[in-house]
């Protein structure tokens, strides 16, 4: 096996995500490791199925992250996220405080090409927030956690089911009532907002300039009624905050970052063997044949070259795919 596993990253109600190399490449990957038991159990498994067909959509733009591999073992799914090393937008407004308005109209812009991308392949993302918007070395930023992601949103479907983090959920979704992709476009409103005001709710005392266009574009996203919200109905690039972007510069990482952070290490150094998580599992977890046919056509891309080498760097037990 030449996936070899370093340390823990997060954590989740299902699992680990993982820091692991490809130790030919040397390439890194976020490895999400789901335990089978918990999905087949509490968390619903028809979410991760929708993560896993969305993380394979999501290569079509350099504003997602995507997989670039998922397998499993006999307790396990796994997915191999790309790496980006340094933490998101939330730590980002931790360390550096509230971000002057040139920086947020260039996070704004890429999480604009991300978003719109989504929305044009019918998926509505429904959990935008910036632990959700991850940095990338170069300090670029994308858009990830594809869990609560809404598949087929095209032309007029709605939805009415609750998904999402308090604060950035939209006012329709709060009150149950058929939504579409403008949900995202009040979250990402509420992103601008606490990127240059530090704070989730708007506050008109907070904003005393008119020039830059940053209020009138956070105050069109919030609004209540999402016909009248700006994102789904009128080109938001075309808004005055952006009036300075060259999308075909953003679209091509031609703009330059306005921070490069350092790489994030977690305090504590935790280990990952997935020899070990898959032998806990099986101490009072069997699955049996039917629960792992639930799993059946997970595995995709390069997982030969992956997994199925003969050095073994991490003894761990031989990935199954359930015929
Ligand atoms: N944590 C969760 N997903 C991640 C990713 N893709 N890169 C880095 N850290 C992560």
């Amino acid at each position: 096996m030449r996936l070899r596993f370093h340390h823990v990253l997060g954590r989740g109600a299902y699992g680990e995500v993982v820091l692991a190399e490809d130790t030919v490449t040397c390439q890194r990957y976020a490895v999400k490791v789901i335990r089978k038991r918990a999905l087949l159990a509490e968390v619903e498994l028809a979410d991760v199925m929708v993560e896993h067909r969305v993380l394979q959509l999501t290569s079509g733009s350099r504003f997602l992250v995507h997989a670039e591999f998922a397998f499993q073992t006999k307790m396990h799914v796994l997915l191999g996220l790309e790496y980006l090393s340094c933490g998101d937008l939330d730590q980002l407004l931790q360390s550096k405080g509230p971000l002057d308005v040139n920086s947020a109209r260039f996070y704004a812009a890429e999480m604009v090409c991300g978003i719109q991308h989504l929305h044009t392949m019918g998926i509505i993302h429904r959990d935008l927030k910036p632990e959700n918007i991850l940095v990338a070395e170069t300090g670029h930023v994308k858009i990830t956690d594809f869990g609560l992601a809404l598949e087929n949103m095209y032309g007029d479907r709605t939805a009415n089911d609750y998904a999402g983090t308090e604060g950035y959920v939209a006012p329709e979704m709060d009150a149950r009532e058929e939504y579409n992709a403008a949900v995202d476009w009040f979250s990402f409103g509420v992103i601008i907002n606490q990127m240059i005001t530090g704070e989730r709710k708007y506050h008109h005392k907070l904003f005393n300039e008119s020039t830059s266009g940053a209020k009138s574009i956070i105050l069109q996203l919030l609004k209540r009624n999402p016909a009248k919200r700006l994102g789904v109905n009128r080109d938001i690039r075309k808004h005055r905050f952006f009036q300075q972007i060259d999308w075909i510069s953003v679209e091509s990482l031609r703009v330059p970052p306005p921070h490069i952070l350092e790489s994030s290490k977690p305090e504590h150094l935790e280990p990952f063997h997935l020899d070990a998580v898959e032998a806990a599992e099986a101490k009072d977890f069997r699955p049996s044949p039917k629960d792992q046919a639930m799993f059946r056509g997970f595995s995709f891309s390069n997982l030969k070259t992956l997994l199925d080498t003969s050095s073994k760097t991490t003894g761990a037990s031989s990935p199954t795919e359930p015929p």
